[in-house]
C-alpha cells in the first residue's frame, strides 16, 4: 500500500468563493451555556447520528466553542481528502499532550509525510506474509489455551492478542513476551483516562493527587518506560532485523540527520497505541456477533473446512475466505472501533455549499455514517451478505470506510484485515461461542467502540 497523495482540490470542497458562501445551520437542542456539549457527552453516539437530520453540515454549540460536524459519505470522504483540513482539534490534542507530538498519528505537513515514507514498508501489502507465522502462531495459542465450557473475559483476553501481535510483528524480539502483559495493563488505563480527558477537559483537577489521577499517571509512566525500554535494548542487541523499529532506528530527516530520540520513542508510541487499541476492541466485537448470530459462525466454519480440508487455518487461507470477511466487515460497519474523527481547517474553505472558516475544528462519525438509513437498507440489521460484490456496488462512496482515506488512511488495513479474518476463522472452526450471565455486551463509548464487559463461554466444536 502506498500513501495515497491529497489531490490539490476534492470534489465537495472549495476555496472560498468570493460571494461567500452561507453559514451551515446550527443543529437544534442547543442549551444555554453548555450548547450541545451535554447531549454530546450524555449519548454521543445518537447524539451524532441523529445530526443527519439537520443538514449535511452543521454548526454545534459545546461551550463557547463553535465546531462544524459533517454529516455525509460525500463529504465526509471530501474533508479526509482535502489538503485544507488537517489533523487537530480536540481527540487529537488529547492524544497529544499523553503520547506525544513527534508520532505519525499526530503530525502534519512536511514531518507527517516523512514518517509515513519511514513506516510504510513494513505496512506493504507484499510485507505483511512476512508476519503471518506471528500470526499463526498468536492465534492458535489463543484458541489451544481456552478450555471448551471455561469463561472467556474477551477484554483482557482481546487486549492481550492485540498487544502481542502488534508488539511481536512490528518490534520484533522474545522481550515483547514479557512487556506484552505490562503493555496491556498501561494501555487500558491510559486510553479510559484520555477519553475521560477529552470529554470532560477540567484542566488543572486532573493533576491533583487523586486515586484515579495517580494510577492514569503511573500507567502513562509505564507505557514511556517501557518504549524507551523496547528502543534501548534494541540498540544495545546491535542487531537490525529487517522490521519498523530498524527503520525508525535508521531513518533521517530531510538533511539526511538522523532522528532525534524523542521523535523515536514518540513514533513508536504512536504506532502501538492506535494499533492494540483499535484491534483488540474489533475483536470484543467479532466475538459479540460470533455468539450473538451462531448461522454466520456455522457459515464461517463450512467456508474454513472447505478450503483447509481440515488442516489448521493459516495466513495463506486467509485470501479464500470471503463470507468471513463480510462478517468482519458487517461487524465492522456496526461497531466501528474508531467511532468518531477530527480535522481543523487551514484556510477559509467551502464545503458542501457552506462556509467553514479558517481555524474552525470539525467532526465526524464512521459510527453515524456507517448506519445511516439512506446508504444502507435494513441499516440496523447485521447482515454480512449486504458485502456480497453484486450487492455492495449500491453502497455510496465512503459509506464505509473503517481505515479512512486519504493521506491519514490506516498504515495498517491489509495487517489488520489478515489479522482479523485469521482470528475470526480460527475462533469460528473451534468453537461456538455463547454469552455469558453477568456479560454486559452494551456499547461502551470511549476513544474507541467496545462492550462494557462481554464474558463468552467457548464450547468446543
Ligand atoms: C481494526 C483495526 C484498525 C482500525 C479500524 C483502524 C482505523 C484507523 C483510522 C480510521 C485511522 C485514520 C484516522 C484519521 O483519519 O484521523 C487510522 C490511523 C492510524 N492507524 Fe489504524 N486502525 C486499525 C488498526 C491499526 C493497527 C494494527 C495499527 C498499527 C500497528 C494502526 C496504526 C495507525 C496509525 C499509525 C495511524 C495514523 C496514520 C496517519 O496519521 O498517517 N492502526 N487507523
Amino acid at each position: 500500500m502506498t500513501v495515497e497523495s491529497v489531490k490539490p482540490e476534492t470534489p465537495g470542497t472549495s476555496r472560498k468563493a468570493a460571494a461567500g458562501p452561507a453559514e451551515p445551520p446550527v443543529a437544534g437542542g442547543a442549551v444555554p451555556v453548555f450548547g450541545h456539549g451535554l447531549k454530546l457527552v450524555r449519548d454521543p453516539l445518537a447524539f451524532m447520528a441523529q445530526l443527519r437530520d439537520h443538514g449535511d453540515v452543521v454548526r454545534l454549540r459545546l461551550g463557547p466553542k463553535t465546531v462544524y460536524a459533517v454529516t455525509t459519505p460525500a463529504l465526509t470522504g471530501a474533508v479526509a481528502l482535502s489538503p485544507d483540513y488537517i489533523i487537530s482539534g480536540p481527540l487529537w490534542e488529547s492524544l497529544e499532550d499523553l503520547l506525544g507530538r513527534q508520532g505519525v498519528a499526530t503530525a502534519n505537513g512536511a514531518l507527517h509525510r516523512r514518517q509515513r515514507r519511514t513506516i510504510q514498508p513494513a505496512f506493504r501489502l507484499d510485507a505483511i506474509p512476512e508476519y503471518g507465522p506471528i500470526m499463526e502462531a498468536e492465534t492458535h495459542a489463543l484458541t489451544r489455551r481456552w478450555r471448551s465450557g471455561e469463561v472467556v473475559d474477551c477484554t483482557s483476553e482481546s487486549f492481550r492478542f492485540a498487544v502481542r501481535v502488534a508488539a511481536r510483528c512490528l518490534l520484533r524480539g522474545q522481550f515483547m513476551d514479557e512487556r506484552a502483559e505490562r503493555l496491556c495493563g498501561a494501555l487500558a488505563t491510559v486510553f479510559r483516562g484520555m477519553y475521560q480527558r477529552m470529554v470532560v477537559p477540567l484542566g488543572p483537577l486532573y493533576r491533583l493527587p487523586l486515586p484515579g489521577n495517580r494510577e492514569f499517571n503511573r500507567a502513562l509512566a509505564d507505557l514511556h518506560l517501557l518504549v524507551d525500554e523496547i528502543v534501548a535494548e534494541r540498540r544495545a542487541s546491535g542487531q537490525k532485523p529487517d522490521d519498523l523499529l530498524t527503520a525508525l532506528l535508521e531513518a533521517t530527516d530531510d538533511n539526511g540527520e538522523p532522528i532525534g530520540e524523542q521523535e523515536i520513542h514518540d513514533q513508536v508510541v504512536a504506532i502501538l497505541t492506535p494499533g492494540s487499541e483499535t484491534i483488540a476492541s474489533t475483536i470484543m466485537w467479532l466475538l459479540q456477533a460470533l455468539a450473538a448470530h451462531p448461522e454466520h459462525a456455522d457459515r464461517i466454519r463450512a467456508e474454513v473446512e472447505s478450503a483447509t480440508n481440515g488442516r489448521p487455518v493459516g495466513f495463506d487461507d486467509v485470501r479464500a475466505l470471503t463470507h468471513t470477511n463480510n462478517v468482519i466487515v458487517e461487524t465492522m460497519r456496526l461497531r466501528p472501533a474508531v467511532w468518531i474523527l477530527t480535522r481543523r481547517a487551514v484556510a477559509d474553505t467551502e464545503l458542501g455549499g457552506y462556509r467553514i472558516p479558517a481555524g474552525a475544528d470539525i467532526i465526524y462519525s464512521p459510527y453515524a455514517i456507517q448506519r445511516d438509513p439512506r446508504s444502507y437498507a435494513d441499516h440496523l440489521e447485521f447482515d454480512p451478505d449486504r458485502w456480497r460484490p453484486e450487492r455492495s456496488k449500491d453502497v455510496p462512496k465512503y459509506a464505509m470506510r473503517p481505515f479512512s482515506v486519504g493521506n491519514r488512511k490506516c498504515p495498517s488495513d491489509h495487517f489488520s484485515m489478515a489479522l482479523l479474518s485469521l482470528f475470526t476463522a480460527a475462533v469460528a472452526t473451534g468453537f461456538r461461542l455463547e454469552q455469558v450471565a453477568g456479560s454486559n455486551d452494551a456499547v461502551r463509548v470511549g476513544i474507541t467502540l467496545r462492550p462494557h464487559n462481554l464474558l463468552v463461554r467457548p464450547v468446543a466444536r
